[in-house]
């Protein structure tokens, strides 16, 4: 066939010169690099008008290995959302070609790519180069023209060779398809290494043949409250799930085909609950156990019994017969050491083998797993606390705690991945957003996510290649569904995936936004529901309500203009442009997005302003009273069993709310509604933390301090139990006063095992 030439768009003020030679990032900033995340490491416009993709046009291969990354270009690209592209027998009759070129001196997973008038070539030393290829391939033909790719070579291959993401299946369990897909979009975005963290204290969830009980027993809880129970009879309904062997090759299988080693994780002695619930003989204390519906840290440790270590190489001999991977993880995370501290038996044992505390005991266990992985050809690798206690010098530290840990291991000759909760924590919240799904507060935007750099200051220069890499860890005590499973990674996973891939020197928070919102296009066209939140408006306002006068502020979490319209009418790019708050007069109804090339980047939000809004805050407008430990929370209702539930923010050390700075001139009233979940935490060692003001009626109560401190002006008993949908309304006076105050609303007593929480509060004017 042949393809018809159609001039490219091109910057205006630039000449054809200018774009020659530009580095990725030169180019990038120039406006002239396409919207390919990650960006690769050397991007060159070259002349000609470049590639038009044709109807008849052909995917081929000179060779096996480029036949086989023709496939997979034509599947990248129809899941970007492009066109169906056939895979020709040859090179001879393609126009994207694919050609294996063991010559080449190439790093690692490296490739070429060349854009000309005929066609698209892709050339790399091996399978994983020619895939890469193939990626950034079908990347430039879903961008800014979808099915044209400008003149231009690439030489590309990553900065790290592990480029990670952990999903939790053990607080949560995914389906085959969810797992899949999510494969897919790691692929899409050269992430290679999917840490599969399938044990915990709340499920057990990978079939081990010689231990049946394992997934028998451990596999399944009872949710707290109402989605423990079935609706109809109200019998317990468990929450039940684990991969078989079968679906486990099967999940590795589908990865490799992407270029992804599949790590499994066995959590190690701690988080084992599940496991020691299915045979008790592997705990410390002679409790049975169930397995928890509580989230946090326990104190069940595996016991130090011969027969117990025999039991986890056991394990291990299975799970290095489905996994291919040279690591192993054995986790070694928050292993509080109470019970061990406590049980005689394992300080005998301690003394038999020599280890002098609880950390040489933990240490002890880990080198005993190390020596077996090993003997196996395999390396361990675990959580930074395995460094305690001491570790062989053959095992890999995945750096949670922050990056000291990380820094540590790698000044110390370890392999290092880092992976810090400060910035690859995907179960942190990334906008301050109503619209947030559960997780936690605290906001990793995802400026921060991209701004994590893996390779410390301080490290010296020859311990730097113990570096392998980054990771985006996803624990999902909070995740539930899917959806919000595939909100809390997107688009964050791109912008980890390009800390992992891009050169240092190339990274650029704003180039990354230029090119986003292509890649938004094409998790779209892959059904993946990325979070909105960062790409909507959220509104400010401060308004007094004696007057009136309210001050807006439009905010896009990203930067990207926003645009507004005040009368509730639809807005669009030529509607006015927020450049600074605005003074309004209640009522108002504002219409805001935030646009891009002229479209908007997520559906407009409207937001009312009316004499009531003025006295109201919800949960996530308040803050957090001062002086209280804190773990700020965002959490949602135990009911119903499937669907929509509502979400609290709340502090579950202090339950008590901040509204600042409020006018109480002419109010009457106040009126909350307040909602009760399940309190449903294991704080290990944070226990004391929590401080509840003490209950002086039966059930506690509502109480509102000014300045959040003195007698309460309200102090409202709170009844034994919520209505029937879970919810109370709680109203009381509020005696006159002249002043401004910073009202605290919280609720007293212990009220385990549930959980007062405040949905909103209204002020009500006095009559
Ligand atoms: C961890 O977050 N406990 C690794």
């Amino acid at each position: 066939m042949t393809t018809s030439l159609r001039p490219r768009r091109r910057a205006p003020w630039l000449g054809p010169c200018l774009l020659f030679g530009l580095s990725a990032l030169q180019a990038q900033a120039a406006g002239t690099v396409p919207p390919l995340v990650p960006l690769p490491a050397h991007y060159q416009a070259d002349p000609g008008a470049g590639f038009v993709l044709g109807d008849a046009a052909r995917a081929g291969g000179s060779d096996d290995a480029g036949r086989r990354a023709a496939a997979r270009f034509v599947d990248l690209l129809r899941q970007n959302g492009g066109p169906a592209v056939a895979v020709a027998d040859s090179t001879g009759a393609a126009q994207i070609r694919f050609r294996l070129d063991p010559s080449a001196t190439r790093p690692a997973e490296g490739y070429r790519l060349k854009v000309s008038d005929t066609g698209i070539d892709i050339s790399a030393g091996d399978d994983v180069g020619l895939f890469y290829g193939a990626v950034t391939a079908a990347q430039l033909l879903t961008g800014d023209t979808p099915g044209q790719a400008a003149a231009a070579t690439i030489d590309d291959a990553p900065r790290f060779p592990w480029r990670g993401f952990m999903l939790d299946s053990a607080r949560h369990f995914q389906s085959m398809e969810e797992i899949k897909k999510l494969l897919d979009a790691m692929a899409q975005h050269k992430l290679n290494t999917f840490h599969w963290h399938l044990t915990d204290d709340q499920g057990w969830r990978m079939e081990i043949k010689r231990y049946p009980e394992l997934t028998a027993v451990g596999s399944c809880r009872v949710p707290l409250g109402d989605a423990g129970r079935d609706p109809a009879s109200g019998e317990p309904r468990r929450y039940c799930g684990y991969y078989t062997q079968e679906q486990i090759r099967d999940v590795i299988a589908y990865a490799a085909d992407r270029h992804i080693q599949v790590i499994p994780e066995i959590d190690v002695p701690g988080h084992a609950t599940a496991a020691i619930a299915a045979y008790p003989e592997l705990g410390v204390t002679d409790q049975p156990l169930v397995i928890d519906n509580q989230w946090g840290v326990f104190q069940n440790l595996f016991n130090t019994e011969e027969s117990t270590f025999q039991f986890l190489e056991n394990v291990l001999e299975e799970v290095i017969q489905m996994f291919p991977a040279r690591y192993v993880h054995v986790g070694g995370d928050e292993a509080v050491k109470d019970q061990w501290i406590a049980s005689a038996r394992v300080q005998q044992r301690m003394r038999e083998l020599g280890a002098k505390d609880e950390m040489e005991m933990q240490s002890h266990i880990i080198k005993r797993l190390e020596t077996f992985l090993e003997r196996h050809d395999r390396r361990l690798i675990g959580w930074d606390e395995i460094l305690e206690g001491g570790l062989p010098p053959e095992a890999t530290v995945m750096s949670w705690r922050g990056t000291e840990g990380g820094l540590k291991a790698a000044s110390e000759g370890h392999d290092v991945v880092m992976t810090p909760v400060t910035h690859m924590y995907m179960d942190y919240l990334q906008t301050d957003s109503p619209d947030e799904p559960p997780g936690r507060p605290t906001t990793i935007t995802l400026q921060k996510a991209y701004e994590f750099e893996p390779v410390p200051d301080e490290l010296a220069a020859d311990k730097r290649a113990h570096i392998l890499g980054l990771q985006a860890n996803m624990f999902n005590e909070h995740t539930r569904n899917d959806r919000n499973l595939e909100h809390n990674l997107f688009p964050r996973l791109a912008a980890v995936a390009e800390t992992g891939w891009s050169p240092r020197a190339q990274r650029d928070f704003a180039g990354f936004l230029q090119r986003l919102p292509r890649q938004l296009q094409r998790y779209q066209a892959m059904g993946i529901a990325y979070a909105r939140t960062p790409f909507q408006v959220d509104l400010r306002d401060k308004g007094e309500h004696r007057t009136g006068q309210v001050r807006v502020d439009l905010v896009n979490p990203l930067g990207y203009p926003v645009h507004y319209t005040l009368d509730g009418s639809a807005v669009d790019a030529g509607s006015p442009r927020y450049v600074q708050p605005l003074q309004l007069e209640v009522p108002v109804r504002i219409q805001a997005a935030a646009f891009f090339q002229g479209r908007p980047l997520a559906a407009p939000r409207t937001f009312t302003l009316d004499a009531g809004s003025l006295l109201a805050r919800d949960d996530t407008q308040l803050g957090l009273c001062p002086g209280d430990p804190k773990l700020l929370l965002r959490l949602e209702d135990d009911g119903p069993a499937d669907g929509e539930r509502a979400i609290f923010n709340v502090n579950i050390f202090s339950p008590c709310w901040l509204w600042s700075d409020v006018d109480l001139t002419g109010i009457g009233g106040i009126a909350v509604r307040a909602g009760r979940i399940p309190y449903n935490f294991q704080l290990a060692n944070d226990e004391p933390s929590r401080t509840f003001a003490p209950a002086r009626t039966a059930h506690g109560e509502l109480e509102v301090l000014a300045d959040c401190k003195g007698t309460p002006l309200v102090s409202l008993p709170l009844p034994a139990s919520p209505d029937a949908d879970g919810f109370v309304l709680l109203e009381a006076p509020i005696p006159a006063s002249a002043a401004r105050a910073d009202l605290c609303i919280r609720f007293t007593g212990d009220t385990r095992p549930d959980l007062w929480t405040l949905d909103w509060v209204k002020l009500t004017p006095r009559d």
